[in-house]
């Protein structure tokens, strides 16, 4: 049976890993077959490693694998982190948060030496924003801060609900309000802007993090992009 293209991009990806490193492990439908591959090789290879997660549900995951999952320490450099993203432009700029665990997975990946992303060419555009950017906020103030990020950048901002209708909580317990740029064309100007107001925890915009997205193809072909020199 053919693998999907998350999945392979996910074996892939496994393949990096050795015995004794330090890895950060990132959330999503893509970033859990990278979790299933590791926790796979751990097993037959007998290989000793560290994981540090991004979600609860990969924790879950990652712990009934069989992984050893170590909380994030101070000073702690990993080895790698493996995560997904929405989007990606050439120059590697991402935006994450589809699942709402964009302010962890910032986190981890700034402790990591090499960030790498796992993505299908879906996740390929040539302008970032057509993907609502996700933006973390404190709940007290989430009407608040969306009324003035609607007032402050003059697109569309709504929360994000969960199934049942209820406000979105992440395992932060933050709000996260969805900013529907359509078009964004400056990047790192815009994260730099959105971080400074008050309320705001941190945006999905990932500047300078990701050294390499690995990209799954319809075809069986996984391409390795790096930002450009
Ligand atoms: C979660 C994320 C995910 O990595 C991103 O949403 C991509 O997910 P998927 O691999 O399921 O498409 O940022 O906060």
């Amino acid at each position: 049976m053919t693998m999907t293209p998350k999945e392979l991009v996910g074996k892939t990806a496994a393949k990096r890993i050795h015995d004794g490193m330090l890895i950060g492990l990132g959330t999503g439908s893509t970033a859990k077959w990278f979790t299933h591959y590791v926790a796979e090789r751990v097993r037959d290879e007998n290989l000793m490693v560290r994981c540090v997660c991004t979600s609860d549900a990969t924790e879950q995951q990652a712990r009934a694998a069989g992984l050893n999952v170590i909380p994030l320490g101070a000073g702690m450099t990993l080895d790698i982190c493996v995560d997904g993203a929405d989007e990606f432009n050439s120059d590697l700029i991402l935006i994450k948060g589809g699942g709402g665990a964009h302010v962890r997975e910032k986190i981890v990946a700034r402790a990591a030496r090499q960030v790498v992303i796992v993505t299908d060419s879906s996740k390929r555009v040539a302008t970032l924003g057509a993907f609502p950017l996700p933006v973390a906020v404190l709940p007290f103030a989430a009407e608040s801060t969306a009324e003035l990020l609607h007032q402050c950048f003059e697109v569309p901002v709504t929360q994000r609900t969960s199934p049942d209708g209820m406000p979105f909580v992440s395992d932060d317990n933050l709000a996260i309000l969805d900013l529907h740029f359509g078009v964004i064309q400056r990047p790192a100007l815009l994260d730099q802007r959105i971080r400074q107001l008050p309320g705001v925890v941190d945006t999905g915009l990932f500047v300078g993090i990701a050294h390499e997205v690995l990209v799954a193809h319809p075809d069986g072909r996984v391409e390795s992009v790096r930002p450009p020199q």
